[in-house]
């Protein structure tokens, strides 16, 4: 058989852009930062956050030198503990559930923004440095009330910081 020379080089150009079009989409969910929906947090029985250490009493603790964690559950239509507070120059990992159904956690003007699925915890790291307040969306539909369901994230003066209420209660 015999293939014309112009048609060979429209068959490779054509597998060329095949190979161009699978590399953006494994580029794009595998690389640049984006955060995935992942298992990387672990699972957890949905039923039953109150009898979870971490989640029954949502909280931000001190892990070590200017690291720290939050332990936020994302509910119809709230996000607890509200506001969640942090100090300034820290790093700050949440870990993410959800009791109900399925909600967002967007820290508005960070590059934190990822899905809460019932059964998962999502984990993400955000950096916070200047003393500032964050808005927190859901950014996936939860019910009546999803456009009301927003928090806020305030980042203190390293000298005004003191761990939650949680710890007095
Ligand atoms: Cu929670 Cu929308």
């Amino acid at each position: 058989m015999n293939i014309h020379n112009y048609e060979k080089i429209w068959l490779v150009l054509s597998m060329l852009l095949i190979i161009g079009f699978i590399s953006t989409v494994v580029y794009g969910a595998t690389a640049v930062g984006i955060e995935m929906v992942n298992d990387e947090g672990g699972t957890i029985d949905s039923t039953a956050l109150d009898e979870d250490d971490r989640f029954s009493e949502p909280r931000v603790e001190k892990v070590g030198e200017d690291e720290y964690e939050a332990y936020v559950v994302a509910r119809q239509f709230i996000f607890e503990p509200n506001p969640i507070e942090v100090p300034a120059n820290s790093t700050v990992t949440f870990y993410v559930t959800s009791p109900d159904v399925l909600h967002g956690f967007e820290v508005v003007g960070t590059n934190a923004n990822a899905m809460v699925v019932p059964g998962e915890i999502t984990e993400l790291t955000v950096e916070v440095n200047e003393p500032k307040e964050y808005g927190i969306l859901c950014n996936e539909y939860c019910g009546g009330g999803h456009h009301t369901m927003e928090g806020k994230l305030i980042v203190v003066p390293e000298d005004e910081f003191e761990l939650g209420d949680s710890n007095d209660e």
